[in-house]
């Protein structure tokens, strides 16, 4: 047996803004450009997670992922789904909503709950382009 990788995505929307309250409108347009527009906007983002460990000599099953897709959506999809990260969000208040953040918040939500397996890592889409991982580090 040898340690495997298994893998949930999913879908959010949510909106955002990032700036530093210290600055003005300005410096935080230099520094976030478009993502510092002072009323928000919105990203269709995707969270992937990865849980690490041997199958299980039984199942087969390193986790079930039907329990994997019912705690990502309890713990993380269902308080920032079509929400305002900045102030809708108990987990993010006062954290800058930066997709980097975003992953260590989302990472601090659902690895307590993945009782199998580990928790080894939680990306962030935030375009098809741009993502992040975390893991745990
Ligand atoms: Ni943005």
């Amino acid at each position: 047996m040898g340690r495997v990788y298994v893998y949930r995505r999913a879908h959010f929307s949510a909106s955002h803004r990032l700036f530093d309250p210290q600055l003005s409108d300005e410096k935080n347009f230099e520094i976030f450009g478009g993502c510092s527009n002072p009323n928000g906007h919105g990203h269709n983002y995707y969270i992937e997670l990865c849980i690490a460990g041997e199958p299980d000599p039984k199942t087969g099953y390193v986790i079930d992922l039907k329990k994997v897709k019912n705690i990502l959506r309890v713990q993380f999809l269902d308080k920032v789904d079509h929400k305002n990260l900045n102030v809708d969000v108990d987990f993010m208040k006062g954290i800058n909503p930066t997709t980097e953040n975003i992953a260590i918040a989302a990472w601090r939500q659902i690895a307590p709950s993945i009782n199998e397996g580990k928790l080894y890592s939680v990306r962030i889409y935030e375009t098809e382009k741009n993502f992040v991982e975390y893991r745990g580090e």
